[in-house]
C-alpha cells in the first residue's frame, strides 16, 4: 500500500516531534511492505510568518489531496496579539472545518511503566483506559456571531455556544459505536442544569442511545465528571461531549494517566482524517531537542488504524512505545529522580528499534504459517 501523508508540523516543537512520528511510521510501514509519501506544508505560526495566512491555500489543497494529514502543533507567542483570524490557532481550526473531521478521539491510557507518573495513588489509576470522543466542529470554538467590541475599558466580548441535532447525533453515533468494540459504557458530559446546548444534547443523546442497548448510557455534568475522572478513572469507559468540555476534559485524563507529552489524537468522520498529539507548541522547549515525540508517535498509530484500516501495524506502534517505556527509557517531562532523560530523537530511534524488533518477529512468525 502507498500511503500519502501530508505533514505540516506546525510551531513550536510540532516539527520535532512530528519528525520522529515519521521516523517510526516510516519503518513499521515499510517492515510490513508498505511506502510512505510525503508532503510537507505551512501551518499556524509557520505559515504566518511565510504569507500572513495560517491556513494557506495550498496547505489546505495538499491536505484535501492527501490519505491522510500528520500534524505538528500550532501556537507561538509571537501571534499572542493577533485578532483572531490571524492566529495559529485559527489555521488549525479551518483545518479542522474544512477536512469535516468532527469527530475528535483521545484515548488516554495508564500504561503500567508509567503508573507512578500519575499525581494519583497507583491503586486508584491502575487500569484506567478511557476514550474521550470530543464534538469538534460545533459549540463556541465556531458559533456565530462572536465579537469583541467597544472602547477599552468599556469593552464587550461575546462568543456564541450552538449545536444542532444533526451535529449532536453524528459525533453520539461515533461514541456508542467506540463502546462497542470497549467496555459497553457511554458517559454522555453536559451541563444541562445551565446550557440549552447541553439540554438538546442530552435529549438528543439518549435518542441516539435507545438504538444501542447494548451499550450502558449515562449522563453526568461536566462539574462533576471532572472529580469522577480523578476520584475513579478506571470507571470510565467513553466519554462523549462537546468541543468545549472535551478541550479541557482531554488535557485533565492526559495529567491523570502521568502526562499530556503521550497524549494522541484522531480527528476523524470527514473526508480525510487529521492526526496530531494533543500537546501543545511548548514555545518554552521548542529547538531544544528534548520535547516529548509519544503522543505523535501514537498518532501516527492512529493514523494507520483510523485512515489506512492498517490495525496490525498501528499495534506494532503502540507495543513498541509501551516496550520503549518498559525497557526504562525516559524523555525528561517523564524521568523521575534518579532517572537519565533521552532526547526527542533518542527516544524516537528507541521506539524505532523496539518496532523493528517486533515487526521482525511479526514477519517470522507470518512466515511459520505459510503453507510448506
Ligand atoms: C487541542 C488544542 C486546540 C483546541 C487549540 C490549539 C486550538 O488545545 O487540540 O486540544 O482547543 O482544540
Ligand atoms: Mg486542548
Amino acid at each position: 500500500m502507498l500511503l500519502n501523508l501530508t505533514i505540516v508540523a506546525g510551531d513550536g516543537i510540532g516539527p520535532e516531534v512530528t519528525e520522529e512520528a515519521i521516523r517510526v511510521l516510516d519503518a513499521v510501514v515499510s517492515a510490513f511492505g508498505h511506502q510512505l509519501k510525503l508532503t510537507r506544508k505551512n501551518i499556524g505560526g509557520a505559515a504566518l510568518a511565510a504569507s500572513n495566512d495560517p491556513l494557506p491555500p495550498d496547505t489546505l489543497d495538499a491536505c484535501l489531496k492527501a490519505g491522510a494529514v500528520l500534524l505538528g502543533a500550532v501556537g507561538s507567542p509571537a501571534y499572542d496579539k493577533n485578532p483572531g483570524h490571524i492566529r495559529p490557532e485559527a489555521g488549525l481550526l479551518r483545518l479542522r472545518k474544512e477536512l469535516g473531521a468532527f469527530a475528535n478521539l483521545r484515548p488516554a491510557v495508564c500504561i503500567p511503566a508509567l503508573l507512578e507518573n500519575s499525581p494519583l495513588r497507583a491503586e486508584v489509576v491502575k487500569g484506567t483506559d478511557i476514550m474521550i470522543v470530543r464534538e469538534l466542529l460545533g459549540g463556541l470554538y465556531f458559533g456565530q456571531p462572536r465579537s469583541i467590541v467597544g472602547e477599552p475599558g468599556s469593552r464587550e466580548a461575546l462568543n456564541t455556544m450552538r449545536y444542532s441535532e444533526h451535529e449532536i447525533e453524528r459525533i453520539a453515533r461515533v461514541a456508542f459505536e467506540l463502546a462497542r468494540s470497549r467496555r459497553h459504557k457511554v458517559l454522555s458530559v453536559d451541563k444541562a442544569n445551565v446550557l440549552e446546548c447541553s439540554r438538546l444534547w442530552r435529549d438528543v443523546v439518549s435518542r441516539v442511545g435507545t438504538a444501542y442497548p447494548d451499550v450502558k448510557l449515562t449522563h453526568q455534568y461536566v462539574d462533576s465528571a471532572a472529580m469522577l475522572l480523578v476520584q475513579h478513572p478506571t470507571e470510565v469507559d467513553v466519554i462523549l461531549t462537546e468541543n468545549m468540555f472535551g478541550d479541557i476534559l482531554s488535557d485533565q485524563a492526559g495529567g491523570v494517566v502521568g502526562g499530556l507529552g503521550l497524549l494522541a489524537s484522531a480527528s476523524i468522520g470527514g473526508a480525510v482524517g487529521l492526526y496530531e498529539p494533543v500537546h501543545g507548541s511548548a514555545p518554552n522547549i521548542a529547538g531544544k531537542g528534548i520535547a516529548n515525540p509519544l503522543g505523535a508517535i501514537l498518532s501516527g498509530a492512529m493514523l494507520l488504524r483510523h485512515s489506512f484500516q492498517l490495525e496490525r501495524e498501528a499495534a506494532c506502534i503502540e507495543s513498541a512505545v509501551s516496550a520503549a517505556l518498559a525497557a526504562g527509557h525516559r524523555t525528561c517531562d517523564l524521568a523521575r529522580e534518579g532517572q537519565p532523560a533521552l532526547g526527542t530523537s533518542e527516544m524516537g530511534s528507541k521506539v524505532v528499534e523496539a518496532s523493528r524488533e517486533l515487526s521482525a518477529s511479526h514477519a517470522r512468525a507470518g512466515a511459520h504459517e505459510q503453507p510448506a
